[in-house]
């Protein structure tokens, strides 16, 4: 007959497929039941209608059919309680955050390592969804290099505030809030831990956004303090990871999408930024530079089974309207506008995406 350690091994290798988490350590399993070779396990769910019950249980049973001795096996489906459910996931943000509640989407942009073009692509995806009409907003979240007010061209300005909140300073239609704007002029910050944590946390209650359909928060690179807690604080619908093909290292990006699978937050994709170079040949033809290699974005995707959102290409406009504070896809006819326009649209369609899948008692972002 089989034993329920015997189950309870096997199950530990069965992933809740949103969590990318064992159901065992998610505390999931809720009764394992065994008469002679019948088996009948209890799976808790986070939330009653959680879109991926039929998998759960199918690889319940799959597995669990596996242990020797077993000969039939039952999956019965529950739902955790409030508190169960707390206890995994903290407290749920959203009721939390009552600044953030007219916020449709709230989007990060985060990357395995440094310079890899992530404030770049911040600011273009909010200004290419701003462009198609979407009411937007940027937080700079790199408490220790802000640096989106000075590619929106804002530097040197204030937010005001207003009844005890702060007013983001707005260009182009789009709502900016930065550390750089409360952060004296090329001093260093020095943050520690909990500060972090403190001032990210006051940030998202004290910024008065309004109604926006999204919201994108540029993140310092990796996984540290900030990164985690903008994960933990903000009902995040995604992520967008932002890789170089020079620089892509899976085990980098990987780290930095476990960790968010981790908190519950979905992987909306990959941007490959400076993916290649167009120019003109000797021959009048354009050419098209794989100047750091090619198939890195795509290589990384299928390994970490998240989609390519888009490559952008090396652009010395990119960088030139970056330091002008005029970014790239204001012009949505330019190469690169274009480029932004059609990462902005399946950004849409993963955020909307992501809103329907609703929450296996994530967020109710
Ligand atoms: N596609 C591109 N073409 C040309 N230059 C680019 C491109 N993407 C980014 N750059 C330039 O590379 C530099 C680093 O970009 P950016 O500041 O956006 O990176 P980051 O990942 O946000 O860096 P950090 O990790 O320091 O926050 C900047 O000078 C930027 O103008
Ligand atoms: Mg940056």
């Amino acid at each position: 007959m089989p034993t329920e350690k015997e189950i309870l091994e096997v199950l530990k290798k069965v992933k809740d497929p949103e969590l990318n988490r064992s159901l065992v350590d998610l505390g999931m399993i809720r009764k394992v039941e065994i008469q002679d070779g019948k088996v009948r396990v209890t799976v808790a769910l986070t939330i009653a209608g959680c879109p991926m019950k039929k998998r759960i249980a199918e690889d319940v049973k799959q597995a669990v059919a596996e242990v020797p001795g077993v000969e039939e096996v039952e999956v019965e489906l529950t739902t955790m309680t409030p508190e169960e459910r707390e206890k995994i996931f903290g407290k749920k943000k959203v009721e939390e955050k009552k600044a953030l509640k007219d916020i449709q989407h709230i989007v990060a942009v985060a990357s395995g390592k440094g310079g890899v073009g992530k404030t770049t692509v911040a600011v273009n995806l909010a200004v290419a969804l701003a462009k198609k009409g979407y009411k937007v907003g940027i937080l700079d979240a790199d408490i220790y290099g802000p640096n989106v007010h000075i590619l929106m061209g804002l530097e040197g300005e204030r937010p005001f505030s207003r009844d005890q909140k702060l007013i983001p300073v707005e260009r182009w239609g789009i709502k900016v809030m930065s550390f750089g704007f409360l952060a004296p002029e090329g001093q260093p910050i020095i943050w520690r831990g909990p500060l972090v944590h403190r001032a990210l946390s006051e940030l998202a209650e004290v910024v008065d956004w309004g109604v926006l359909d999204f919201l994108i928060i540029d993140l310092p690179p990796g996984t540290g303090d900030a990164p985690l807690t903008v994960a933990q604080v903000f009902p995040l619908r995604g992520v967008v990871v932002v890789t170089t093909p020079q620089k892509i290292s899976v085990a980098d990006v990987a780290r930095s999408i476990n960790m968010f699978q981790e908190l519950g937050t979905r992987i909306m994709g990959i941007i490959e930024n400076m993916s290649y170079f167009k120019t003109v040949g000797p021959d009048g033809k354009e050419q098209t530079i794989p100047v750091f290699g090619e198939g890195g974005g795509e290589k990384l995707a299928r390994d970490l089974r998240v989609p390519l959102l888009g490559k952008v290409p090396l652009d010395p406009n990119l960088s030139k309207s970056g330091e002008v504070g005029k970014p790239a896809a204001l012009d949505p006819e330019s190469e690169t506008g274009k480029i932004f326009a059609e990462i902005a649209d399946k950004v849409v369609e993963k955020a909307l995406e992501f809103e329907k899948l609703g929450s296996c008692g994530l967020k109710k972002a």
